[in-house]
This record gives structure tokens, sequence and C-alpha cells, in this order.
């Protein structure tokens, strides 16, 4: 193939990948993997860098790569595997370990976010590496371009120093990845907090649209996401943070622009419009929750499509490493 390899992935943290998840990662990768050698993986291993339950893991990582697919990832098409499964990850993650500076890594924004939350004690090492297991995802491919949030600009940063200082020590062995960092109008709020970003990780449940929550409960935190007392339904991110919420996802969801929405529900209340984004809300998620729970259905079926999928991915990930490990005199 002379597509330019993709690489992306995300965390399975909860039952539920949530709306965000899928307006500002899955809907781009579903159109990225046609032009695009893509390879998709639920990160497992990233997971356990905060204390995690293994049961409830292992579900998570199953249901993850199961609304992957009902979302619009063809496992033919692209290679879907889940990080675990290929022990390559690791293995050049602590080569590029060795590569990292201490300070270059506590200097990581993330780090220092989630740590200061954590405390001293709480903190593991795993948190501190998460960066180069990052690194390894992305350069045992060879991928070119890496999707990610605003959030992740530094990994991928930290990701070109490591591929270029190990190039330049060891010899030419990676490919220097580029972040394609995700369009401001692909990103979500909270439903009731609409200035946070809406997030697996939220801690209460109503502002929250979850992929497999039931139709009548979308509806329901729709009905009661915050707005304000204009009653104008009108995208105005600073005066109106809830409202332009709703009206990105509206038009993102059903391919309208916001201006012919405004348009529709002009002179008309919120609760008509509340009522119209509903019906789109479910329009677009009842066949992906429904999918979902067909593919969770036939558990044989999931895990053949993740061998093939880890089969694949550790093909390439392998032949990299073997280069990796000869360089550095193993
Ligand atoms: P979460 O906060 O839900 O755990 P992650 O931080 O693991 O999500 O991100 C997984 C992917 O989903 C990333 O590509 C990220 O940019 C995207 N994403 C997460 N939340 C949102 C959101 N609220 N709006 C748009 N994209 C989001
Ligand atoms: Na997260």
């Amino acid at each position: 193939t002379t597509k330019p390899r993709l690489f992306s992935g995300m965390q399975p943290s909860a039952d539920s990948l949530q709306i965000g998840n899928y307006i500002g990662a899955l809907l781009q990768w579903k159109q990225m993997q046609v032009s695009h050698d893509a390879i998709f993986c639920v990160v497992d291993l990233h997971a356990i860098t905060v204390a995690q339950d293994p049961r409830e893991l292992r579900e998570a990582t199953r249901r993850t790569a199961a609304q992957y697919i009902a979302a619009g990832i063809d496992p033919e098409l692209s290679t879907l595997f889940v990080q675990s499964h290929v022990p390559a990850h690791p293995q050049l993650a602590w080569v590029l370990n060795t590569l990292t500076g201490y300070g270059e890594a506590a200097r990581m924004t993330q780090f220092k976010d989630k740590s200061a939350r954590q405390g001293t004690d709480a903190t593991t090492l795993g948190l501190f590496a998460y960066p180069t297991l990052m690194a390894a995802d992305i350069l045992l491919y060879g991928a070119q371009t890496v999707p990610v949030g605003e959030d992740q600009r530094q990994h991928v940063e930290l990701t070109r120093d490591l591929a270029t200082r190990f190039n330049s020590r060891f010899g030419e062995t990676f490919v220097i990845p580029e972040a394609q960092i995700q369009k401001a109008t692909a990103k979500v709020y909270d439903l009731q907090e609409p200035t946070n970003k809406m997030s697996k990780s939220a801690s209460t449940d109503k502002g929250v649209i979850w992929l497999l929550d039931e139709p009548a409960k979308s509806a329901k935190k729709i009905k009661s996401a915050t707005t304000d007392s204009d009653g104008e339904v009108r995208f105005d991110v600073a005066s109106k943070p809830g409202v332009s919420n709703l009206l990105t996802i509206y038009s993102v969801l059903s391919g309208r622009t916001v201006a012919s929405i405004e348009t529709e529900y002009a002179g008309r209340g919120y609760g008509d419009f509340k009522t119209g984004l509903s019906e789109v809300v479910v329009e677009t998620f009842a066949p992906i929750r429904a999918r979902t729970l067909e593919l969770l259905d036939d558990p044989a079926e999931l895990d053949r499509i993740l061998a093939r999928g880890a089969d694949k991915a550790a093909a390439i990930a392998d032949a990299t490493l073997a280069t990796v490990y000869d360089r550095v005199g193993f």
C-alpha cells in the first residue's frame, strides 16, 4: 500500500465511550481509514496508569473495541487491535525510556496535572512513563499521521524528539510522525458544565451522553442541559456556551451548517430545539448502540476480530522492534 500510515487510540476507561469521543475522534477515524493505512488501538496498557479493577478493565477493553467497530471502523480496511496483545509496545517503550531525560518527562503538562491531583505517593512511574509508551505506539508502526486532541500535542512533540534522537544516535530507523490536531468545531462540552470538555471521567453522569445510553436517557439529558435565559438559538461560545455546544453537536451529527439550524429554530424556544437535537442524537446513536450490543453478544467473533488485528499489528511492530534491538546492541 502507498497510503500514508495513521495511528490512533483511545483508553478503555469506562463502560461506554461518550459522544465527544465519537465526534472528536471516531468520526474522523472512520473517514480517514479510507485515505490512510490506518491502525487503531485500544490502549489498555495506558489505562493501568491509574488504578484499575481487572474485571472492569477487561470488560471495558472489549466494549471499546466493539464501539470502534459499531461506529464505523472496518476491521477489514483498518488494523484494529488491543495494545496489551502486542508485547512490542512496552519493549520499545523501555528503550525510549533510556533516551528520555528526567526533566524532559517531568515537563509534560498532562503528567504535571494528573500527578498534582493524585499526590506524590499515589503517582506511579507508569504515569510518568505514559508519554514514552505513547511514543512507542506511534513509532512501532512508522505512522506519519497521528490524529489527537490538543491535549496530546506535547506527547507527539516528544515522540518526534525521541525519534530524531534515536535516528541520529543509531541510524535512520523511525519515521518522524506528525500530529493532526482535532478541529475546535469537533470539541464537545459537558451538558451541565458547558465550559468543561465532555469526558469519560466526568464526575457526574448527567452532563455526559454515552454512546450506549438508551435513547430515552439521552433525550432526558439533553432536555436538562444547561442553556441561558435569553431564549435565542444562536452560536456564541463566550456568552452562550451551553446553546453553542448543543448547536455543535446538532451540526456535526446532522451534517447541516450551524446557520441553517439557527434559522430553523429562530423565534422558537429551547424546548423545540432540544427535541430536534434529541432526534438527531437518537438517529445517530441508536444503530451504533444496537450494533455494539450485537458484537458483545458474540464474544467468539469479537475475539477473532481482535486476534486477527493483533496478528496484523504484531507483524509490523515486531519488525520495527527487531531493527531497534539490533541497533542498540541486543
Ligand atoms: P475522555 O476524556 O472521554 O476519557 P480521552 O481523553 O481518552 O477521552 O480521548 C479519547 C479521544 O476522544 C481523543 O481523540 C480526544 O481528543 C477525543 N475526545 C475526548 N473527549 C472529547 C470531547 N469532549 N470533544 C471532542 N473530542 C473528545
Ligand atoms: Na481520559
